[in-house]
């Protein structure tokens, strides 16, 4: 049944000329037949390279939107409409400008994990795996890091030389966990590496072996020479991990670790989304893209290389 539905959507998106990007927490059947799996930074990158049409954004809205500013000549649907991330709207436009206000000496770095018209009021984006090497290459000392303030303090140890002043909002999903989950993971498997990302409380990221991006954690434990590891994300990558690594052993660090925005995404959604009957098409008004384009043409520039 399911190899049924992947063969009709590899024929559909032939058909119709148009490819499939997907974030790493969409389910393994979504992965079988996307075209680019990764984290926020290389979807952003592989959305300028495709010379496809259409463009079908599994993941959750900012992303999508990040592939519309990008290329707006194409085609770019978000196979479910109500997929957010509630990070993303957890600071408005006024709430940001106020804060611009009160800290105006400071560059407005922006996780790309918000709405596009927040980023057409920032100076550039970034994600996990790039804020760190494009905070370092920025000219300006002072900082003010929106939204995630768990990246936002993560960023700030890594980047001892720069004033970083962070945001009230986090990722549900990550915030959640907590530093008894870590201490409940260690004791039923003494032996595996903790593997976390950076959206988690810094009382948990310090029990890490490893911080990173979903790729980075994935890629991490692909090539580590440690057989059993504890998962600090969604618990999407232990399902992918356990399928690509059969030898090794993964554990989530809390059954809880769910993002059910990137869960709504469903192979039906996309098969449905392919026939042209289902789905949303990403949409804004020119002017917004324009702004906001400049903080992600920014973060591709800084974060490259
Ligand atoms: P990555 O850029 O690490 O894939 O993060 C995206 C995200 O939403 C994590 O919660
Ligand atoms: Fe947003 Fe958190 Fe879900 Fe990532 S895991 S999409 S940050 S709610």
């Amino acid at each position: 049944m399911i190899k049924d539905i992947q063969e009709e959507i590899l024929r559909l998106k032939k058909e119709r000329g148009a490819v499939i990007l997907a974030h790493c927490y969409q389910t393994h059947d979504i992965l079988e037949v996307a075209d680019y799996v990764g984290d926020s930074f290389g979807l952003a990158q592989n959305a300028r390279k495709t010379d496809a049409q259409t463009v079908i954004m599994c993941g959750v809205r900012f992303m999508a939107e990040t592939v519309k500013i990008l290329c707006p000549e194409k085609t770019v649907l978000l196979p479910e409409a109500d997929a957010g991330c509630p990070m993303a709207e957890m600071i408005s436009p006024d709430k940001l400008r106020e804060l611009r206000n009160r800290y105006p000496e400071h560059a407005v770095v922006a996780y790309i994990n918000t709405t596009a018209e927040l980023k057409t009021l920032c100076d550039v984006c970034v994600t996990s795996s790039s804020a760190a090497k494009i905070i370092k290459r920025m000219p300006q000392d002072k900082i003010l890091f929106i939204p995630d303030k768990n990246l936002g303090s993560y960023i700030a140890a890594q980047c001892p030389d720069k004033e970083i002043v962070t945001a009230q909002g986090c990722c549900p999903v990550h915030a959640a966990v907590t530093e008894a989950d870590v201490k409940d993971a260690k004791k039923a498997h003494p032996n595996a590496l903790l593997l976390v990302h950076p959206e988690c409380d810094r009382t948990v990221v310090k029990h890490a072996d490893f911080v990173g991006s979903t790729t980075e954690i994935m890629d991490f434990a692909k090539n580590s020479p440690a057989e059993e590891f504890i998962i600090g994300t969604e618990n999407s990558i232990v399902q992918h991990l356990g399928i690509d690594c059969p030898e090794k052993r993964f554990f989530p660090l809390s059954k809880n670790f769910i993002c059910r925005n990137m869960q709504l995404t469903k192979l039906s959604s996309l098969l449905h989304c392919l026939k042209g009957n289902y789905g949303e098409e990403i949409t804004m008004p020119e002017e917004t893209r324009l702004l906001a384009k400049k903080s992600i043409d920014e973060m591709l520039r800084l974060g490259n290389g």
